[in-house]
């Protein structure tokens, strides 16, 4: 692998949980507890890499139609998950964030985001970005309207909005735009993810559901991706 040309920011559709499970005759709560492990081991071969933003999507604001018991065992899945890897994210020195409306979220599971987030804000390394109660659309609306209170209250000039400045009203503030976007499960779909930041980004299709997407596989995605030519609506090759 070629280590000068390592993406900066990658981000993943975690896709097949329920597949996977359906598959071997269990339920498709078991597809996601799998799916746990594979986080660890993508976020473990990140660090490794030294890819500076990893951010994942783990549960979108479409998710909440899924059955009940589906949804709440994934809040406490995250909630569990996030409190047993505080120590890990600390040795790693990675840095957890949360992107998604925070109106919605179930008080405990924002508490659980905040405590991480609040623990790990002074660490360095990886940044690990999850997208939860995530709606790139709404984050769009939102960044407008915040946009639209700024003018109002005199703090923002309508004459400065450009590309760079309504970046910084987006729950992405501050972070580069994916250079990759991985998605498993064989889904060719964007699902309502990071639609303004992936404008640019090289598209990624891996077919295994999100608990056989290993380490080795997300290895063969960078290496794919650094033999993509980017052009960024220049010419080929200059
Ligand atoms: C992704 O797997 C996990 C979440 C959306 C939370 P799915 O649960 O969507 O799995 P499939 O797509 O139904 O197989
Ligand atoms: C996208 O997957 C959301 C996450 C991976 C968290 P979905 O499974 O919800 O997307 P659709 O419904 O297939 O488009
Ligand atoms: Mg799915």
């Amino acid at each position: 692998m070629d280590t000068q040309k390592i993406p900066q920011h990658v981000a993943i559709i975690m896709d097949g949980n329920g597949r996977w499970a359906e598959r071997r005759k269990m339920p498709r709560t078991q597809g996601h507890l799998e799916g746990v492990k594979r986080v660890a081991e993508i976020v473990d071969v990140a660090v490794e890499l030294g890819i500076k933003v990893l951010t994942l999507y783990t549960f979108s604001q479409e998710n909440w139609k899924r059955p009940e018991a589906e949804v709440s065992m994934l809040m406490q899945t995250i909630c569990k998950a996030l409190d047993l890897k505080s120590g890990e994210l600390m040795r790693l020195n990675i840095q957890l964030r949360f992107i998604g409306r925070r109106e919605g979220v179930p008080a405990h599971v924002l508490k659980q985001f905040e405590r991480t987030a609040k623990l790990t804000s002074k660490n360095t390394g990886l940044i690990l970005n999850l997208a939860f109660n995530y709606s790139s659309r709404t984050e769009i609306l939102d960044g407008v309207r915040k946009v639209v209170e700024d003018v109002k209250a005199g703090a923002f000039d309508l004459e400065d909005l450009d590309e760079e400045s309504f970046s910084r009203s987006l729950y992405t503030k501050g972070l580069p735009d994916p250079d990759l976007l991985i998605r498993t499960s064989g889904e060719q779909r964007i699902s309502n993810f990071l639609l303004w930041q992936l404008s640019y980004a090289e598209f990624y299709f891996a077919e295994s559901c999100w608990p056989d997407f290993t380490g080795e596989e997300f290895r063969k995605a960078i290496a794919e991706y650094q033999h993509r030519e980017r052009r960024f609506g220049d010419v080929a090759g200059v």
